[in-house]
């Protein structure tokens, strides 16, 4: 059984958490671990961990420019997940980024990807667009879903 956290914070990413991040990454179906390590590296970057005293729960990885931000990934470790931490960390990302400046937020998602996708419109994301066959899957290939979070539909709620 993992071990229960019931509280966690959320820090900048540093290079040495490669090693508690691989075993999150290790099955995942989107950008592996050493393409987001050298993404990390960009000044364009802002990575963030959300932890407990023991144990890193997951990570969500950006690319900044001007007002204007793409989540690249967001992982929950699988033992986590479904227990609030995704959002909180997307969350908090998301107002650090405005504090920053960046008010509008893009990303890409797999259409099969009905968890992401269900956070994402919790999190004021709405569908704007979509890419046919975008992405390789078992199935051979499939669409990307385009969403887009834009700080003054939302105003004073951020
Ligand atoms: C997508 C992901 C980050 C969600 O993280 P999480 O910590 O499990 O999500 P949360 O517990 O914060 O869920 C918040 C809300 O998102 C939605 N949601 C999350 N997981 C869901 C699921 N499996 N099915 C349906 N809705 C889901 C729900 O609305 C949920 O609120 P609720 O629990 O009150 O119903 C996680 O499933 C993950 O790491 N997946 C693999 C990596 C990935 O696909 N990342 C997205 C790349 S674009």
């Amino acid at each position: 059984m993992p071990e229960a956290v019931v509280q966690s914070s959320m820090r900048p990413l540093m290079a040495s958490d490669n090693g508690a991040l691989n075993a999150i990454y290790a099955t995942s179906t989107g950008p592996s671990l050493d393409f987001l390590m050298r993404l990390y590296r960009q000044p364009t970057t802002r990575a963030w961990i959300q932890e407990s005293a023991s144990v890193t729960l997951g990570a969500a990885w950006f690319s900044v420019y001007d007002a204007s931000a793409e989540l690249i990934d967001l992982s929950i470790s699988p033992a986590y997940r479904r227990q609030g931490w995704g959002m909180k960390l997307l969350q908090t990302s998301l107002d650090l980024l405005e504090s920053e400046s960046v008010s509008i937020c893009h990303l890409e998602v797999r259409r099969s990807n009905c968890a992401a996708i269900a956070l994402y419109q919790r999190t004021n994301f709405r569908i704007v667009g979509e890419r046919a066959n975008y992405y390789r899957s078992q199935d051979g290939r499939e669409d990307a879903i385009l969403m887009r979070r834009e700080s003054s539909e939302y105003g004073e709620c951020l």
